[in-house]
């Protein structure tokens, strides 16, 4: 993924362990500077040593691992210089999330190599939404979660998220709204 991914991250681990806690995690990864680059683009397997070394220094199993890094990354999204293309993507979750897809496309101008995921609602009603996830990619689902959970913060809302299988298999997940 790009670098931009690995710097996340660093970012999430540095300030939960510190630089000292940082520095044991690159060492455990083999990895170093020239791994963060934001638009350089590296092998997933190195985006999953990174992630799995600082999930062993957080004291957390890959999936919770995977799922904090999806809510810490609409956060860290937020902060750069990729906030505006946040904000025009939806105010709230049915418009954001069925934006998702033209949002990914003007990231792709800048990182054309990107291999962005896909997003549709296939159903959305007042207690939620079902939303189909499609993917090059294996293994994601809880960082998908973490995402969707962080989007319910950002939109104010309140809810879960389940992961759940569509027509021919298809990776869906049902996010339901508690409303008072
Ligand atoms: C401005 C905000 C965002 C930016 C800049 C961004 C950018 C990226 C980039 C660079 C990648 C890595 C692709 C690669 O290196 O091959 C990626 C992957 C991904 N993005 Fe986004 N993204 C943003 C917001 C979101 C949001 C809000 C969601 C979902 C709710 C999302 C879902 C994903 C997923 C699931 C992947 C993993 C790739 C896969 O599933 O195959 N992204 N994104």
């Amino acid at each position: 993924m790009y670098g931009m991914v690995h710097r996340a991250i660093r970012q999430m681990a540095s300030e939960r362990l510190g630089p000292t806690g940082w520095s044991i995690i690159e060492r455990d990864a083999g990895s170093g500077p020239a791994e963060f680059i934001s638009l350089c683009i590296y092998d997933d397997s190195r985006t999953m040593a990174l992630l799995s070394s600082a999930a062993r220094q957080l004291e957390l199993d890959m999936d919770s691992a995977l799922r904090m890094l999806g809510r810490y990354w609409v956060r860290y999204a937020e902060q750069g210089s990729f906030a505006a293309i946040m904000d025009f993507t939806g105010h709230d979750l049915v418009s954001f999330i069925g934006n998702l897809d033209r949002m990914h496309d003007a990231v792709r101008m800048a990182m054309p190599d990107a291999r962005v995921p896909s997003f549709q609602v296939v159903d959305s009603h007042p207690g939620g939404l079902r939303v189909r996830y499609t993917s090059e990619r294996e293994g994601l689902t809880m960082f998908v979660i973490g995402l969707f959970e962080a989007l319910l913060d950002r939109m104010g809302e309140r809810g879960s998220v389940t992961p759940v299988s569509g027509p021919g298999n298809a990776a869906e997940f049902v996010i339901a709204l508690e409303r008072d």
